[in-house]
């Protein structure tokens, strides 16, 4: 199942990430794809917010890897760009995926064989007529996934 939306700011699309945020389960994943930019840690700033964080979500590029435990769930914030430098096996991410928290995974495409089957793939793109609008494609894999997904296009039509 797949759902596109489009917003025009920064505002938006944290606001879209917030909605998701409420819907989650314990134990569930987010991947979120797109170029440098396209604002997948902005989206997360959001989801965040969704969860009850009132922390500042810095973007993990160097630590690849941030936890935050104030929330409704605890959410796992990962930026795997720089993962060839460590390599896979010694973070433990299973650890993670396998855990009651939440994980949004940004570069997920450096581990595609540790990342969990069923998940939420969030695409973000940029448009190149205007600088604040995104195209953002969510897919749902696996049952309690399109249920959320379900949730969140009910929702949006009210
Ligand atoms: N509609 C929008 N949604 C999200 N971000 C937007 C939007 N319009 C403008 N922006 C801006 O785009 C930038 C996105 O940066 P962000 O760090 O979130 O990207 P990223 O995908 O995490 O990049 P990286 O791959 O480097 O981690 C921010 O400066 C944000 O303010
Ligand atoms: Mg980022």
């Amino acid at each position: 199942m797949t759902m596109v939306v489009k917003t025009h700011n920064e505002t938006e699309t944290k606001a879209l990430a917030a909605k998701i945020a409420e819907k989650m389960s314990p134990g569930m994943t987010i991947l979120l794809e797109g170029e440098l930019g396209a604002g997948k840690t902005t989206f997360t700033k959001g989801f965040a917010k969704g969860l009850g964080i009132s922390r500042v979500i810095k973007s993990p590029t160097y630590t690849l890897i941030r936890e935050y435990t104030q929330g409704r769930l605890p959410l796992y914030h990962m930026d795997l760009y720089r993962l060839e430098d460590t390599g896979a096996e010694e973070m433990g991410l299973e650890e993670y995926f396998d855990s009651e928290g939440v994980c949004v995974v940004e570069w997920g495409s450096m581990v595609e064989d540790e990342l969990p089957q069923e998940h939420l793939l969030i695409t973000i793109e940029s448009s190149l007529a205007d600088l604040e609008e995104r195209t953002i494609q969510l897919t749902a894999k696996g049952t309690h996934y399109e249920q959320l997904l379900e949730g969140v296009k009910d929702e949006r039509r009210d």
